[in-house]
């Protein structure tokens, strides 16, 4: 096996960026080059102002900093990266499908096909593959099987090296990551090739956290990872629900079962739903999967993880119209927050698109403030919707840049992303500003409830009575 001296990595998404930033950061003996087809983003990536790069992750900026121009390169330039790297990651993105079969739950794999067929005509060398897309059970299989017919006597090895970071929290993430797992086959050549992914891994991580297993197990070990941490906030908020009827508090019920050590406290916060570009899409294709081996007990089981999530952002926005007398039609709401979690301007599945979609559909006028997503995007992930016309949305929704000028006459506010920066704001002045009785809707839980109360605002908190 060569010494690995140059990584290439195939998508310069959430992933790839993030990921690929800290190898080229702990290892400066290997050239690192992320490329992607998508030339604006590129641009981005190699942006002299690094407040410009496309996403926003705490602790990013240092590392590019530190590494852009010495050993981390950003190009578009996909067939050069491939051809001079030993090992190539691919980080493309791995999409539910929209059309077809399996359209609506199985993962739409062309992008990954593609990568596979664009490394099979350049390659001159051997090479390791490694899989970094969340790939359904068995992928490894047809990638190897396009690699292994190129006729050009080129050899090789795949590896699943799935991703865990989270997003807002991704450098630190990667930096400490609880495990790394590395799937590969255990012939020889298939154990050298995972040493040699391990040894890239070292220059940080302690040796006990890298596992290997089989190239099944790697795949398929994600999916559940993903699965199990959604089935906790469904969990939870599905407990949430009942809280609001019986006088207990969802806060107190977390606490007394995550000390329970078998349980944990982690991913136990009611919300106002899950999102983000993973869980439910993982969650689809586990369910998929299931089906298409006639498990059909399986996936109605993790499907119903899904339902719970579709449920809890239902019930948070019929909540809204409920409390503002059964109708909502003319009335101003503003949104704060619209990313899917804090700390991040990824928006993909996030609880707020479905909330403003829901009271829009009750011609509710929507204000939307987030401070890291920009007008361009919410606009986006609203007409993707194909609810209502792109005009329509743009009549029925503002986004504005200062949340206390939003919150002016204003019947009610719902907190849909859990922003560090919510908690601090003016609360006095806003309920000066709003119209009385004054609504808040707290889908995150981060206000204090006996202060809102005292304000003078109608204040809901989600899980509490
Ligand atoms: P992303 O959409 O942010 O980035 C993917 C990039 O791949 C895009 O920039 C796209 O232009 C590029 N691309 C697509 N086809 C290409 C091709 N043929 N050649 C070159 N570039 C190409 O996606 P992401 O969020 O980085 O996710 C990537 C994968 O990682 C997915 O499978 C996802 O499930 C998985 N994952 C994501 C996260 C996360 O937090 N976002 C975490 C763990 C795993
Ligand atoms: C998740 C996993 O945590 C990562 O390990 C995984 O790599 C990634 O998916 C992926 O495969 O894409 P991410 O979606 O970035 O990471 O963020 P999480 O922190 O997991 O949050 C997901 C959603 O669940 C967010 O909307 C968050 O607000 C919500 N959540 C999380 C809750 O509502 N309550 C909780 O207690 C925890």
């Amino acid at each position: 096996m060569k010494k690995i001296t140059k990584i290439c990595c195939i998508g310069a998404g959430y992933v790839g960026g993030p990921t690929m930033s800290v190898i080229a950061n702990k290892c400066p003996h290997i050239a690192v080059t992320v490329v992607d087809i998508n030339e604006d983003r590129i641009a981005q990536w190699n942006t002299p102002n690094l407040d410009n790069l496309p996403i926003y992750e705490p602790g990013l900026k240092e590392i590019i900093r530190e590494s852009r121009g010495k050993n981390l390169f950003f190009s578009t330039d996909v067939d050069k990266a491939i051809d001079e790297a030993q090992m190539i990651f691919i980080s493309v993105n791995t999409p539910t499908k929209t059309y077809g079969k399996g359209k609506g739950q199985a993962a739409d794999l062309k992008f990954v096909e593609l990568c596979a067929r664009n490394i099979a005509k350049v390659a001159k060398e051997d090479k390791i593959v490694v899989e970094k897309s969340t790939l359904p059970v068995r992928t490894a299989e047809a990638i190897k099987n396009i690699l292994d017919h190129t006729g050009n006597g080129v050899v090789f090895e795949i590896l699943s090296n799935p991703e865990f970071l989270a997003e807002g929290t991704a450098i630190d993430d990667l930096l400490n990551a609880d495990r790394v797992l590395i799937g590969g086959d255990d012939t020889p050549a298939g154990k050298a090739a995972k040493n040699a992914l391990s040894d890239i891994y070292e220059n940080w991580l302690p040796k006990e956290r890298i596992l290997q297993t089989n190239v099944w197990s790697s795949e398929l070990s994600k999916l559940v990872a993903n699965a199990f941490l959604a089935q906790r906030v469904s969990s939870i908020n599905s407990i949430s629900a009942l809280c609001e009827k019986t006088d207990a508090n969802i806060a107190e019920i977390s606490r007394a079962i995550g000390f329970d050590s078998r349980i944990g406290p982690k991913f136990l916060n009611a919300s106002v739903g899950f999102g983000g570009s993973c869980f439910q899409k993982d969650i689809l294709n586990l369910v998929y999967i299931a089906r298409s081996f006639g498990l059909k007990e399986v996936a109605d089981y993790w499907e119903q993880v899904i339902i719970m999530n579709d449920y809890q952002k239902r019930r948070f926005a019929d909540h809204i119209i409920q409390s503002l007398y059964n109708t909502v039609s003319g009335k101003k709401i503003v949104l704060y927050g619209w990313a899917f979690k804090k700390d991040t301007n990824d928006t993909r599945e996030s609880a707020a698109i479905h909330i403003a979609d829901a009271l829009m559909d009750e011609r509710a006028e929507i204000v939307v403030y987030d401070p890291k997503v920009s007008e361009e995007r919410i606009y986006a992930d609203l007409d993707y919707l194909e609810t209502r016309t792109p005009d329509e949305n743009r009549t029925l929704l503002k986004v504005v840049s200062n949340p206390m000028e939003a919150s002016r006459e204003a019947h009610g506010i719902a907190v849909v992303t859990e922003w560090d920066e919510f908690k601090s704001y003016d609360w006095t002045k806003i309920y000066e500003l709003m119209l009385k009785p004054a609504f808040i809707f707290d889908g995150r839980r981060i206000l204090d409830t006996q202060n809102m109360r005292q304000i003078g605002f109608n204040y809901y908190k989600i899980g509490e009575a």
